[in-house]
């Protein structure tokens, strides 16, 4: 790769990282990222699942059927499989899927991968125990009423969803306070726990996500 070209590289990354922080995120966004990146260097891609997701699967407090709600490259997904949840995932980039269905396979687990807007999601009312969000609630911009309202039509009665979304201590214009997420989640689902834990990007740099434990009501 010559000197322009690398030049080009950069300035695409760094515009993908502004948008992605702090601007609003499309269909095509997504998509233009995961096919832009390999799934090891997309800024949110860990390899290895949320500690607080590990603590809340062994406790059993996120058990049954899952739904692993933005589940991108799959890495949660195959986890909770792996653990005998019965997992569904879905995302709205066709590459996420197709590099989800690819780590599953070779995980050797079955999930139900679905391409598709989570506000507008094909599952029935009450279809599942659980749902998992690790930075997509964050992502909704203007559509977060209508993202809530959908989350909360698709999990049981005494469901537990647990949200990972930017904290307030990144001073980003998407981060969540938890005013926000009572807010936004308090009328149907009761928060039982907050938390916080440190997500290290493939470039080294740190992001502070909160952790929200809620459980919907009865
Ligand atoms: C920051 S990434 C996190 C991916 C994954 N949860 C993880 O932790 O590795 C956000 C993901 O949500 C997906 N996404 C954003 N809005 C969505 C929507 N409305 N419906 C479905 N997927 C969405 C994106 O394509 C992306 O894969």
């Amino acid at each position: 790769m010559n000197e322009p070209q690398r030049a080009r590289g950069w300035l695409w990354s760094m515009w993908q990282y502004m948008k992605l922080f702090a601007l609003r995120q499309s269909e095509n966004d997504w998509e233009e990222m995961y096919r832009g990146f390999p799934a090891e260097k997309l800024p949110w891609e860990s390899n290895k699942p949320s500690p607080w997701l590990v603590k809340f699967v062994h406790d059993g407090v996120m058990r049954g059927k899952v739904l692993d709600v933005g589940c991108g490259a799959g890495t949660h997904s195959v986890w909770m499989a792996e653990q005998g949840l019965n997992v569904s995932g879905i995302d709205v980039s066709a590459t996420a899927i197709m590099l989800a269905r690819g780590l599953a396979t070779g995980h050797e687990v079955n999930i139900n991968f679905q391409i598709g807007d989570a506000v507008h999601s094909p599952y029935p009312n009450s279809s599942f125990d659980a749902i998992f969000d690790r930075g997509t609630y964050h992502h909704q911009d203007r559509r977060k009423t209508e993202y809530v309202r959908e989350m909360t039509r698709l999990l049981k009665p005494g469901g537990k969803y647990l949200l990972l979304a930017f904290s307030p201590k990144m001073h980003w214009p998407k981060s969540v306070t938890l005013a926000e997420v009572e807010r936004m989640f308090g009328r149907a689902l009761v928060i039982d726990w907050t938390g916080e834990e440190v997500h290290v990007q493939p470039d080294g740099r740190e992001v502070r996500l909160g952790a929200y434990l809620l459980t919907k009501r009865p």
